[in-house]
């Protein structure tokens, strides 16, 4: 049985430098699209009972290169808000307090909150009984522990015209290869992001729920290269176990990285790429979207 220390989640900084790694093979493009998205998203909101501030909460930051779309959107149509943070990881948090300096003049009607814990320690230290009028939770999903529970104590977090929004991977190489992954004995097996979708639609079937899709390319050629510190780095992120190649019994690794390679990649002018699929879904409480 595998321990828990196979777990890349339970090595924070090494985790992060595997996603770093990862977007900067390709998956920064998702970036792209996010600017207008959230403008478009923020425009759609309605906050009939929002007197003073809006309140956000953004589960899983990490230095907030995500989140500053949002922001930027959110001080675009409201003069107060309070944004809340729920992450885990410091050095990313220390990044996101540095771009928070930086962009001090436009922000300035935001007070920010951090809370450097997992989301399910905030719900149980008390966490259920704040309200919310967005809740961002931008691939942090797969961490949640007991996912049903937590979205229901999210969506009953938000106020009345609240909007609640999941981005997760929904398909593509990297998804079939985490649902294949899941018939090894790890210690944490991947939950989806089409669980996340399916849970949606089963528990909040009054709500209106939207969904915009973006497909990503990452390249993968140094993941096939034993030597290669940055395709290690990405191994271990595509995997979830840290230290992949080492960790994990010899005729798995390869037969997992034949399975990634022949059923999850292909090849294009000569390198290897994955397709990433994500999908924002987006739970209008009140029912417009
Ligand atoms: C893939 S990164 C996503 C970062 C950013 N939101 C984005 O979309 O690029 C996942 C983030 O979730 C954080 N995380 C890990 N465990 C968590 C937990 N239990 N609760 C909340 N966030 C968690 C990680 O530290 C990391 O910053």
């Amino acid at each position: 049985m595998a321990t828990t220390s196979d777990d890349l989640l339970n090595h924070m900084k090494e985790y992060h430098k595997s996603f770093q790694t990862v977007l900067n093979y390709g998956l920064k493009s998702r970036e792209l699209r996010y600017k207008e998205d959230a403008i478009k998203t923020v425009h759609k909101l309605r906050l009939e009972s929002c007197i003073d501030e809006v309140r956000v909460l953004s589960i899983g930051s990490g230095k907030g290169d995500v989140d500053l779309h949002f922001i930027n959107a959110l001080v675009y149509k409201y003069t107060a808000i309070h944004y809340t943070v729920v992450e885990p990881a410091t050095g990313p948090l220390d990044e996101f307090k540095r771009l928070i300096e930086s962009n001090q003049e436009r922000w300035r009607g935001v007070k920010f909150s951090f809370h450097v814990q997992g989301i399910n320690e905030y719900l149980e230290g008390g966490g259920t009984s704040d309200k919310y009028d967005v809740i961002l939770a931008c691939h942090s999903f797969y961490c949640f522990r007991n996912a049903g529970n937590t979205l229901r104590y999210l969506y009953d977090m938000l106020s009345k015209d609240g909007m609640l929004l999941i981005r997760v991977d929904t398909d593509g190489g990297w998804l079939k290869y985490l649902n294949y992954r899941n018939k090894f004995q790890l210690s944490r097996k991947h939950i989806s992001g089409v669980e996340a979708k399916k849970l949606t639609y089963l528990q909040f079937p009054h709500g209106s729920i939207e969904i915009l899709r973006n497909t990503n390319v990452v390249t993968v050629t140094k993941c096939f290269d034993k030597d290669s510190k940055n395709g290690n780095r990405m191994l271990d992120f595509f995997t979830e176990v840290f230290n992949f190649r080492n960790a994990r019994p010899p005729d798995e690794v390869e037969e997992c990285l034949r399975y990634f390679r022949d059923e999850c990649c292909y090849v294009k002018a000569d390198e290897i790429l994955i397709d990433v699929v994500e999908e924002d879904i987006i739970i209008w409480k009140n029912g417009h979207t």
